[in-house]
This record gives C-alpha cells, structure tokens and sequence, in this order.
C-alpha cells in the first residue's frame, strides 16, 4: 500500500498568510499541520509516501522530512502546478503508485480516536473503501445518501440540499483501479477532477464500500483562522492533560518499529534542545 499526501491548494481562506507558505505547514498547537496526515498513514503502516503540492511549498516539506529515511519512511515529492482537483493525485502520482493499491489523504484533514475504521480498510479494501462521518453542516462536502439497511444510494460533492449529514472526510483507500478511473475523468463546471467522481465510478461499477465513522473519532477540517485556532485548542488541550503528544512522526516510527533505538536517538540528538525534543527523550527512558 502506498500512501499519497495531497498538500497543495490555493488556501485563500487564510489571506494574507497564504502569500507566502501553505496552510499545511500551519501550526497546529505545536507542530505543523501535516504532520497529522502524515502520522494517520504511518500508524496504518504505510512507508511509501508521495506529498504533491506546489513547486513553492515543496522545497519547506523537503526541508521537514528530507527523503523520509530518518524516521523509515520513504518520502517522494511531487509538483501539482494548479489546484485541478484532488483526482489529479492519482495522474500525478501514476508512476509512484505503479500497480499498487493506494489511501489518500488531504493535507489538511485530522483524524483523532481510534483508528479502527482506517486499519481494517487498509486491511480489507478490495475495490475503494471511503467513510462517512456525521457533520453539521453538509453543504460543504461530499456527502453520501444511505438506505436503512446502510447501503449507499448516492455521493453528490457540496450539494445545495444535502440528501444527508453524512460527510466524506478526506481518507480514501483504492485499489491500483483509481489510476486508470482518474486519468478518464472529466472536469466537473467548477473546472476540477472531482475524487467524488472517482467514488461515484467505483459506485456504478459496484466496488465501493462506505464505512461510517463513529461520533468517538474526532475529523477536523482546517481550512479557515477559526478551524484552526480550534483544532490548536483541541490539540493543546489533550496534549497538556495527558502529556503525550498527538502526530509526533518520530515517536510513531519508533512505536510502528519503522526505527530501531539507535536511529531513534540519532533522531533526537540532531534537534536542538527544546520541549519537543524533551518531550522524545521522555519517549526514549519510558520505553
Ligand atoms: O475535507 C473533505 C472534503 O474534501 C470532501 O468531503 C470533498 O468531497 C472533497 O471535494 C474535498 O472538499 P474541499 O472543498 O474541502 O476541498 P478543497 O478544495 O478545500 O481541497 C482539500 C485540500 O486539498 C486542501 O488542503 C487543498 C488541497 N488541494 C485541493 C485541490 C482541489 C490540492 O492540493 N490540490 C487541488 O487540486
């Protein structure tokens, strides 16, 4: 299973910010937004990573993880020159992705709780496994229609009048089909190569599977000042109570056994001496 980060975009709604670097490198609490996306795909055990984003961004990510090696990932990068829409990953990335089966995550997408739901889809995807995921305010997303037995009868992107408050965050497991699907997509009228319709192609060819994610599982979108002053909040908030970080990449890779203890403390040795590198140390003595 390869992993794809999608990390680019315009991020006109944090103006004047987003003049100069992307909502993804954006703090969250006490690291940077991707790093949330990044750790969902390495606790489901995925190493190969693609990050596409814009040719300015991606010299700041390459500066974050290098090659990815330092904490047993391999890390790719890859130019998205505009915003076409979240289905140009898989054209983008077709040569990353090779004939592998491939989960997707938005850049910008927190995941926090149990991750069963993402584990046994990575595990189990046959054809495309997506979720569904109770919100407030439909409008906004992609949204998937079930029938009371739970079947899925219909995924419309931002409809006027949602046939559910049932959201399709930005996780997506497919199968090696998603490249072949996405490079026969046309534009949608707002100009993008829409992921809702690679799930509703994988639908009609009857390949799609919903799972619907529990209210114990928080998924946050980060899009806009006060989304992100919220999930800072949240994050401080556990962080502080429990003192045990949430998305630390190298204390995961250690857990995941992506490296053993010396490249761990390598790891640590090269930071300069701060909280986030106490906070490792911790790690290190209490394992
Ligand atoms: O967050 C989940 C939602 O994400 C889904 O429910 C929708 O079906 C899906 O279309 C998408 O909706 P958004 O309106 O949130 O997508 P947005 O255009 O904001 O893009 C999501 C992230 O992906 C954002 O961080 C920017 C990045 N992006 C987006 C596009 C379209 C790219 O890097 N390149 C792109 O071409």
């Amino acid at each position: 299973m390869k992993g794809i980060i999608l990390a680019g975009g315009a991020g006109t709604r944090l103006y004047p910010i987003s003049k100069i670097y992307s909502k993804q490198l954006t703090l969250i609490y006490d690291k940077p937004l991707i790093y949330f996306p990044l750790s969902i795909l390495m606790l489901g055990g995925i190493k190969e990573i693609l990050i596409i984003s814009n040719d300015e961004t991606i010299p700041f990510y390459k500066k974050l993880f290098g090659d990815g090696s330092e904490i047993g990932l391999q890390i790719n990068y890859a130019v998205q020159p505009a915003p076409n829409g979240i289905a140009e990953s898989f054209i983008i990335g077709s040569g990353f992705v090779g004939k592998d089966s491939v989960t997707l995550i938005l850049g910008d997408n927190i995941f926090y709780g149990k991750l069963d739901f993402m584990y046994n889809a990575i595990k189990n995807n046959t054809g495309a496994t997506v979720f569904g995921y109770r919100v407030n305010d439909p409008e906004r997303y992609g949204i998937v229609e079930f029938d009371e037995n739970g079947k899925v009868l219909s995924i419309e992107e931002k409809p006027n009048e949602p046939k559910s408050n049932f959201a399709v965050p930005g996780l997506y497991v497919y199968n090696n089909d998603v490249v072949e699907i996405s490079k026969n997509l046309k534009p949608s009228p707002r100009g993008e190569l829409e992921i809702t319709d690679v799930n509703i192609e994988y639908m009609k060819r009857g390949q799609l599977r919903v799972e619907k994610i529990g209210r114990g599982v928080a998924w946050l979108d980060t899009g806009t000042p006060e989304s992100l002053l919220q999930a800072s909040n949240f994050f401080g908030t556990i962080e502080d109570r429990q003192g045990l970080k949430v998305a630390c990449i190298e204390e995961i890779a250690y857990y995941m056994d992506f490296i053993n203890e010396k490249q761990f403390k390598d790891v640590i040795y090269k930071m300069p001496k701060c909280n986030y590198r106490a906070y490792l140390e911790q790690v290190l003595n209490n394992k």
